[in-house]
């Protein structure tokens, strides 16, 4: 018999997630700084972890007040945790003395904050003391109240004058997972029934879609060696059917759609497209390490590309000159519309980040067009609510390509927690990230 593993204690989990926040506030993502953490602590840093990434901007503002100088970076990263997490009585995962017992145990266990032990002690205990004092002064902050930096809030409320609070508040609500179910292997109602069959409560959404009402491990989950689906969001579950959607499919005499996938790692709406239809597909990614990712998630759906590793922007060192029925360009982006499963991405992002890849999406388009045949569909998406990246990159686009025809298109999809509903195409999703998507028609000569 197995013996259960020793329990690890809170404060050991409170100085993992200290360290992830010092990583992002290098500019590392939080994914990558998680690759380090021991497997061990690896679930309860991530939860941790994300909890503070959600709550840094009311935390910060609370260690501003508690502290006017800032304590070296360990402790400042250790108490700011603490606060994230003690801040909210309603929604702590810890009582507010385990917390602070477990945060000064943290300090003094940490080589770089042992000094800062009684100093830690002192700011949490006096946050418990005057909390309705600190918390009503922190209001004041944008930064605390909507938990993102200045100029981001500044930028959304801009771009979207209308939703800008319920956008800001969905990215701060926590993701349920989403599956997609391979039509090649089952179908959706048959995969309802096969959770439903081991007490896996879950809903459908769209036609491929099943959100599961609480998280599970994946490769746990029935069917998933088989191939029986993939995880992704609802919002990205649109990509392969606004693209297949009135695709010419080829010349009436059986030849297969040849379809071009230009920025296809991990290979998500790759599957998709050829879990749909009988297509050619090119999955091309400049990311030779997220290549080899294409060809795992498609050999163990049970499906095939051509994977290429190249740029995408200089198709002279790639394309074999044979135009494409269709081509999907989901380019890098800022990520703005994936914040509530990537609540680091708020922080690591700067300003001038969206004009840079602005920059590079319309490169992108520019270097693809020519390789579409007229009357083919090019669609473009990005996971940001940005109209930089949307709305306007593709507005400028048209404009100075006049065989481009903007077809009815959803534009941009602000992302969703439930509360409210959009209704796209035919059914209601109440649940999804935020998404931009256009197509774009090539006029026949
Ligand atoms: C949003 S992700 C794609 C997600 C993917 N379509 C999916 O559904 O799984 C953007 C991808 O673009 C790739 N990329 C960035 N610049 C590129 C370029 N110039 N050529 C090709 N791929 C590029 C990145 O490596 C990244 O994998």
């Amino acid at each position: 018999m197995q013996d259960n593993p020793t329990p690890i204690p809170l404060w050991r989990q409170l100085q993992g997630a200290a360290s992830l926040l010092m990583a992002v506030r290098d500019g590392q993502s939080m994914t990558a700084a998680l690759e380090d953490v021991d497997a061990a602590l690896r679930p309860g840093v991530q939860s941790l972890g994300f909890h503070t990434l959600r709550w840094l901007g009311r935390a910060e503002a609370l260690r501003q007040q508690l502290a006017k100088r800032p304590p070296p970076p360990e402790a400042d990263a250790l108490l700011c945790v603490a606060l994230a997490l003690i801040w909210t009585e309603h929604d702590a995962p810890y009582t507010a003395h385990t917390l602070v017992d477990q945060a000064v145990e943290a300090a003094k266990r940490g080589d770089a904050t042992q000094h800062q032990a009684s100093f830690i002690n002192g700011c949490l205990r006096r946050f418990l003391r005057e909390r309705d004092d600190l918390v009503a002064r922190s209001e004041k902050s944008p930064q605390a109240v909507w938990n993102h930096p200045q100029w981001w809030i500044d930028r959304v409320r801009k771009d979207h004058p209308g939703q800008w609070q319920a956008i800001l508040q969905a990215n701060n609500s926590r993701a349920p997972l989403i599956l997609r179910v391979n039509e090649r292997k089952t179908t959706q109602a048959q995969y309802l029934l096969a959770l439903s069959a081991v007490n896996i409560a879950a809903t459908p959404v769209g036609k491929q879609g099943v959100i599961l009402a609480s998280a599970q491990p994946v490769p746990s989950l029935p069917g998933f060696a088989e191939g029986h689906f993939s995880v992704q969001d609802a919002a990205a579950q649109l990509a392969a059917p606004l693209l297949l959607e009135g695709l010419n499919t080829g010349d009436g005499q059986g030849a297969r759609p040849r379809i071009l996938d230009a920025c296809a790692a991990p290979g998500g709406k790759t599957a998709h497209l050829l879990e749909l239809a009988d297509c050619e597909v090119t999955a091309l990614d400049i990311d030779a390490r997220r290549c080899t990712r294409i060809a795992q998630n498609l050999g163990r759906l049970g499906l095939q590309a051509h994977i290429e590793v190249a740029d995408a922007g200089r198709p002279q060192d790639w394309w074999d000159g044979q135009p494409y029925d269709g081509i999907l360009l989901d380019a890098p982006c800022t990520a703005s519309g994936i914040v509530r499963r990537h609540p680091d991405v708020r922080w690591l992002r700067r300003p001038t980040d969206i004009a840079q890849l602005a920059g590079i999406q319309a490169h992108l388009l520019q270097a693809l067009w020519p390789l579409l045949k007229p009357g083919g569909r090019l669609l473009y998406c990005t996971c940001s609510v940005f109209r930089a990246e949307g709305d306007n990159q593709i507005q400028t686009f048209v404009a100075h390509h006049t065989d481009a025809l903007l077809m009815p298109s959803p534009g941009h999809l602000l992302p969703q927690s439930g509360a409210e509903a959009t209704v796209f195409p035919d059914n209601l999703m109440r649940e999804h990230d935020g998404f931009y998507y256009a197509i774009l028609e090539k006029r026949n000569p």
